[in-house]
């Protein structure tokens, strides 16, 4: 049984969870959806259309070219970086928004093991997101280092050149020990490469104070950026004269104007970025973050834990063990996003997505639900685990409807 016992005193508890809390306003979301899914895919801020109107009719279509200089393109990359460093830990100058997590994986990944010559290996956890290990692979092959899986907190071997992990677990939700595991790493003499695709916008992270070397995440998730929003990677200062990426761009270089047949990288942060950004995802970005004007990340971590953990006692309230609870329950250990087991966790997820309560689905049984905290509402978390054991105890997922896979899972 889950701490919140009896439904009036899970009905105190959001009551007292959503007292004060207004940023919930700062979203459109359509009317009677209850929308769990912001660790896939933010919901949408009410400051992006209009800017994104002005990006397209003011900036581009008035203003054309000399936008770059007159709007502040050129320079956006880190401009957007440094607000999205503000809620990382990092101080100004340590981060860049620039193309996908994938590629910027690939980038991170090669600049730190160039970052240690002598190491031979390059550790990543197994469970990682697919693309990390696909990318994790193919940068081992062409800088000559041997992959080895390991989950994050086991002792590295002292030829580890570079450790990459996900900060948060993108199935069970599980939050790994990020001070702990990056001081672990540097202790094998190694550098550390954080994937935070499922913590940024939803936890303080500390990247600076926690001597992170290398970070990367998406800006679509809890960053609210919009579908395709460009990556982030975050390289820390005191690398930035050694820092040597693999895809060296014109707009990575010194002087990129200057149209040199040789690359000489620019001396600081500007060096991770490659070719021109996607400028209207990237104003759209920009625009998404005044979602978090305001609000300290802390307060955003401590209404993470509320909202996952409510969403917890009520599941073991009122879902009749019909579902295990997959994420950790130790508050150390979980973040916004709460997975949960089912046979049938696909025809659940559509069952519950009929009934206007969006999660999604990861092979082979999990039931995602993510309440991104700056827009989901402790009531719309109990009401949402309402429709969730009327599901189950109901069998509605049986309803054939249910079970043709879509394209997109
Ligand atoms: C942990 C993690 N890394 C990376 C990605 C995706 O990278 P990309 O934006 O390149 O598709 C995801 C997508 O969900 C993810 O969960």
């Amino acid at each position: 049984m889950g701490d919140g016992g009896d439904d009036g005193r899970l009905a105190a508890r959001a009551a007292a969870g959503d007292a004060g809390w207004s940023t919930r306003d700062r979203f459109r979301l359509p009317p009677g959806v209850i929308y769990l899914d912001g660790n896939s895919l933010g919901a949408l801020p009410v400051a992006v259309p209009p800017a994104v109107a002005d990006a397209v009719e003011i900036q581009w279509g008035a203003d054309l070219i000399a936008s770059w200089n007159t709007h502040g393109w050129w320079l956006a990359p880190g401009r957007v970086g440094d607000r999205i460093a503000g809620l990382l830990g990092a101080e100004p100058g340590q981060l860049v928004v620039t193309d996908s997590t994938s590629i910027d994986l690939f980038k991170a990944v090669i600049a730190g093991a160039r970052l240690r010559p002598q190491g031979r290996a390059v550790v990543v956890d197994p469970d990682s997101f697919p693309t990390d290990l696909y990318m994790v692979t193919a940068a081992a092959e062409l800088v000559g280092l041997e992959v080895r899986s390991q989950a994050p907190g086991r002792p590295l071997a002292p030829d580890t050149a570079v450790a990459l992990f996900s900060h948060v677990d993108f199935r069970t939700g599980e939050l790994h020990d990020l001070p702990a595991v990056t001081a672990a790493v540097h202790d094998a003499g190694a550098v550390v490469v954080w994937d935070l695709a499922h913590s940024a916008g939803v936890h303080p992270v500390d990247l600076d104070a926690n001597q992170v070397d290398l970070a990367v995440g998406c800006s679509y998730k809890y960053l609210n950026g919009g579908p395709g929003a460009p990556a982030f990677i975050y390289a820390a200062r005191r690398h930035h004269a050694r820092l040597d990426q693999p895809l060296p761009g014109w707009h990575g270089h010194d002087r990129p104007f200057a149209m040199t047949p040789g690359y000489v990288a620019a001396p600081g942060i500007d060096r991770l970025r490659t070719g021109t950004p996607p400028m209207l995802s990237l104003l759209a970005l920009e625009a998404a973050l005044a979602a978090f004007d305001g609000v300290p990340m802390t307060a955003v971590r401590e209404r993470a834990l509320s909202l996952s953990g409510l969403l917890i006692d009520a599941v073991d309230d009122w879902c009749g063990g019909e579902v295990e609870v997959v994420t950790p329950r130790d508050p150390a250990r979980r973040s916004a996003q709460v997975a949960l087991r089912h046979p049938h966790a696909y025809e659940v997820v559509r069952a519950l997505a009929a009934a206007g309560v969006v999660g999604d689905y990861r092979e082979p049984d999990l039931i995602r639900l993510g309440a991104a905290p700056l827009y989901v509402t402790h009531s719309d978390v109990l009401r949402a685990v309402r429709v969730l054991a009327d599901v189950l105890s109901g069998r509605q997922w049986r309803n054939p409807d249910f079970s043709a896979r879509n394209l997109v899972t």
